[in-house]
């Protein structure tokens, strides 16, 4: 069997490293591709491999058709909007993701960027603290949890508001639970993001919802630049001086947003949430697990196709 692990960000080397020996032991074929530049070198490198590992890396249409051997494809991390479902599902290909290995990692990274913020990028001046703010996590998932409880220790009141979550869930962990997301953003100063970039959730962080937030509001972006209304963002902005937002991952108009809002908007150059080495070798290894458990044992538990 041929493991193709292909990651335009590679892995942190400990990871790789883990990888190549379960995959030895399995007794299959690492083939690693990293840093490509074009998505023809992706193309090119699927031509004969019976597993895919990726990351944010694009597994079109293309992709799946030149993969002739392929049988399943396993996205180290959450999110998978970035591999055409239909496509493989069209081609039999099974698609995987391993959710969870990767949460605590974009979990610190919030907490992170909003004290770089909240201290004016450590620039001199007196800034402002978290605790006692009032925190919206905007889906209460794998990540929104971790942020709940990285949060709680600073001392912030953490809500929620997730259509896909019982209250019941949210509650217990003692955050209360919005049913509706105008109110948790009309209530909240602070809101993090951790929805999927979908059909319904695309361009859904819009101007109505995002005008009535507390004064001095704060809106970070760990999740996909694309749920972002970006036009109703910079409008809102213009209207709100004291608006700031934060994002993992600049969005579509960076130059707009930096060139007219520059102290109130910071951009991680890549995206930066799941690069640390520990999320590496979580979801590496997870990813390398899936697939020796489904070519041994059939095991699809955590197909999203
Ligand atoms: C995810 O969906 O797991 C995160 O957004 C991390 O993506 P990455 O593996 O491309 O860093």
């Amino acid at each position: 069997m041929k493991i193709l692990v292909a990651t335009q960000k590679p892995f942190a080397p400990a990871a790789v490293k883990q990888m190549k020996e379960l995959i030895k032991q399995a007794g299959y074929e690492l083939i690693l591709l990293e840093k490509y530049e074009n998505q023809q070198d992706l193309t090119d490198a699927v031509i004969d491999v019976d597993a895919l590992i990726v990351r944010s890396d694009k597994v079109t249409p293309e992709v799946l058709q030149k993969a002739q051997n392929l049988k399943v494809v396993v996205r180290a991390g959450a999110g998978y909007d970035n591999i055409d479902l239909d496509a493989a599902s069209q081609k039999n290909v099974v698609v995987m993701n391993t959710p969870g290995q990767n949460s605590n990692a974009v979990a610190e990274l919030v907490l992170g960027m909003l004290v770089y913020m909240a201290r004016n990028r450590f620039n001199g001046t007196a800034g402002t603290e978290l605790k006692g703010k009032i925190l919206g996590i905007h889906a209460y998932g794998n990540v929104g949890k971790n942020v709940a409880r990285i949060a709680k220790g600073f001392d912030m009141q953490v809500v929620a508001h997730d259509p896909y979550v019982s209250s019941e869930i949210v509650e217990r962990d003692g955050i209360k639970d919005f049913e509706q997301a105008e109110d948790m953003y009309k209530y909240a100063q602070y809101i993090s993001l951790h929805i999927p970039a979908t059909k319904q959730t695309i361009k859904s962080i819009n101007y109505d919802l995002l005008k009535n937030m507390p004064p001095n509001a704060v809106l970070i972006n760990t999740a996909r630049k694309e749920v972002i209304d970006e036009d109703g963002l910079l409008k809102l902005m213009s209207e709100r001086p004291d608006f700031t937002y934060i994002s993992d991952i600049a969005p579509d108009k960076k130059d707009e947003f930096e060139t007219r809002y520059a102290n109130r908007v910071f951009f991680t150059p890549k995206k930066m949430g799941a690069q640390t080495a520990e999320a590496n070798i979580n979801a590496g290894v997870a990813a390398v697990n899936q697939i020796v458990n489904f070519f041994k044992t059939g095991d699809i538990r955590f197909k999203v196709n």
